[in-house]
C-alpha cells in the first residue's frame, strides 16, 4: 500500500477537494521517546516493529504557516528562504504532494522551529504535526486526532506522537494498511518532572534515522533482541509513569537508548552517532548518579543527549552541564 492510499481512506470524499481558507497556522510540541522507535514493518507508510512512547516539551516546538500560492511553491525555514531542491524541502514537498494529487494547487510553508533541524532533537516530528494541524485548518477537513495522527505519521514516525503534550503512547498496530498504528495521550501528569536538552552538537547528523533505520534492521545481527526489550521496557516506563516512581522511568529509559545505539552501532557497515563530547556528557551523568543525584539520560539519532531529572535536582544539573536547556513539560 502505498501512502496516498492512506491519505484517499482517511479524507474519503474530501480526498482531492479544495481548501476552506487561503491560510492556516498551527503549532505542535517536540517530543523526546522514552522508549523509542526504532525499525519499521513497513517502509513507504513508517509502520514501526514496536509501540513507543514519549513526553512532549511543552511549548518548545514548532509553528507552521501554510499559504495558497498562485504559482509555485515556497518554502522558508525560520525566516529564510530554502532552495527547493534540499532534503529538507524535498521531504516537505514530497508530503504536501499527498494532499494535491489532481489539483493545481501551489503552497507557501513557512517552518519556524525551535529546534535545531537534523540534529537528531525531534524537529521532524514537531514539524510533520504542525503541518497536518495547519492543513487540517486550511483544507477543514475536521479529522479526529487518531486520523491526525495517521497523518502525521506518514510523514515522519515520530511526527505521529506530536499531537500532544505530556505523555503519548504510539501503538505499533498490526494492520497492513497502519490504520491501527497511531499514538495518543496518556492521561498521567509529573509536574516536577524535567528535561534537560544539551546540545553538544547542531551540525546535520552525518546520516539520516531513515536510512540508519533501515541499516539496523537488515544487518545488525542482535535486532531480532529489539522488540521484546523494548516492549518490556514500555511495560515498565507506563508503570512508572502511573505511579510516578523516577528511577524506573530513568533507568528504563537510559537502557532503551543506549540499546538503541547499541544495534546501530552493530550495524554493518557501523553506524555511530555519538562524538566524544556525547560520551564525556554520559560519564558525567554517571559520576552525578554515584555521587546520590537522581539523573539520566536518553539519545535520539543525533550526538546530543537529553537528561531526566526532578525539579529539586535542577541546581546541581546546571553546575554540571551549564548550558543545558531546562523544560518543565508539565509547567
Ligand atoms: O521519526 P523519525 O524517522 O525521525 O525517527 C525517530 C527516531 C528516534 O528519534 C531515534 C526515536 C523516536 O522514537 O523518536
Amino acid at each position: 500500500m502505498k501512502a496516498i492510499d492512506v491519505v484517499q481512506l482517511i479524507l474519503k470524499e474530501r480526498f482531492g477537494a479544495k481548501p476552506l481558507h487561503d491560510e492556516a497556522t498551527a503549532f505542535a510540541p517536540a517530543n523526546i521517546a522514552l522508549c523509542k522507535y526504532w525499525g519499521k514493518r513497513d517502509e513507504a507508510l513508517n509502520l514501526p516493529v514496536t509501540s513507543s512512547l514519549s513526553i512532549s516539551l511543552n511549548n518548545q516546538g514548532a509553528t507552521t504557516n501554510i499559504c495558497l500560492q498562485k504559482h509555485r511553491d515556497e518554502v522558508t525555514l525560520n525566516g529564510e528562504l530554502q532552495s527547493l531542491d534540499t532534503v529538507f524541502s524535498q521531504r516537505l514537498l514530497r508530503f504536501l504532494d499527498l494532499f494535491r494529487e489532481g489539483c493545481d494547487l501551489h503552497f507557501k510553508v513557512d517552518a519556524q522551529s525551535d529546534m535545531p533541524v537534523g540534529a537528531g532533537l525531534a524537529s521532524s516530528a514537531c514539524g510533520f504535526a504542525a503541518l497536518v494541524l495547519a492543513l487540517n485548518q486550511l483544507f477543514g477537513w475536521g479529522l479526529c486526532e487518531r486520523e491526525l495522527s495517521i497523518l502525521a505519521r506518514l510523514g515522519s514516525g515520530s511526527a505521529s506522537r506530536s499531537l500532544w503534550d505530556g505523555f503519548v503512547k504510539w501503538h505499533a498496530g498490526n494492520r497492513s494498511d497502519g490504520m491501527d498504528s497511531f499514538a495518543e495521550h496518556l492521561p498521567y501528569e509529573w509536574p516536577s518532572l524535567c528535561v534537560g536538552l544539551c546540545v553538544l552538537f547542531k551540525q546535520q547528523k552525518s546520516i539520516s534515522s531513515r536510512e540508519a533505520m533501515k541499516r539496523t534492521v537488515q544487518t545488525s545481527p542482535f535486532y531480532a533482541a529489539w522488540k521484546p526489550t523494548a516492549d518490556q521496557d514500555l511495560l515498565c516506563l507506563e508503570q512508572a509513569i502511573q505511579s510516578q516512581d523516577f528511577e524506573l522511568l530513568g533507568s528504563t529509559a537510559e537502557s532503551n537508548a543506549l540499546a538503541m545505539h547499541a544495534l546501530i552501532l552493530s550495524s554493518r557497515p557501523p553506524i555511530l552517532y555519538s562524538q566524544c563530547e556525547t560520551v564525556t556528557a554520559m560519564h558525567t551523568v554517571w559520576h552525578l548518579r554515584a555521587q546520590g543525584l537522581p539523573v539520566y539520560f536518553t539519545q535520539d539519532a543525533g550526538a546530543n543527549l537529553k537528561l531526566l531529572f526532578l525539579k529539586d535536582a535542577s541546581n546541581a544539573i546546571r553546575q554540571a552541564f551549564p548550558e543545558v536547556e531546562m523544560i518543565e513539560p508539565f509547567g
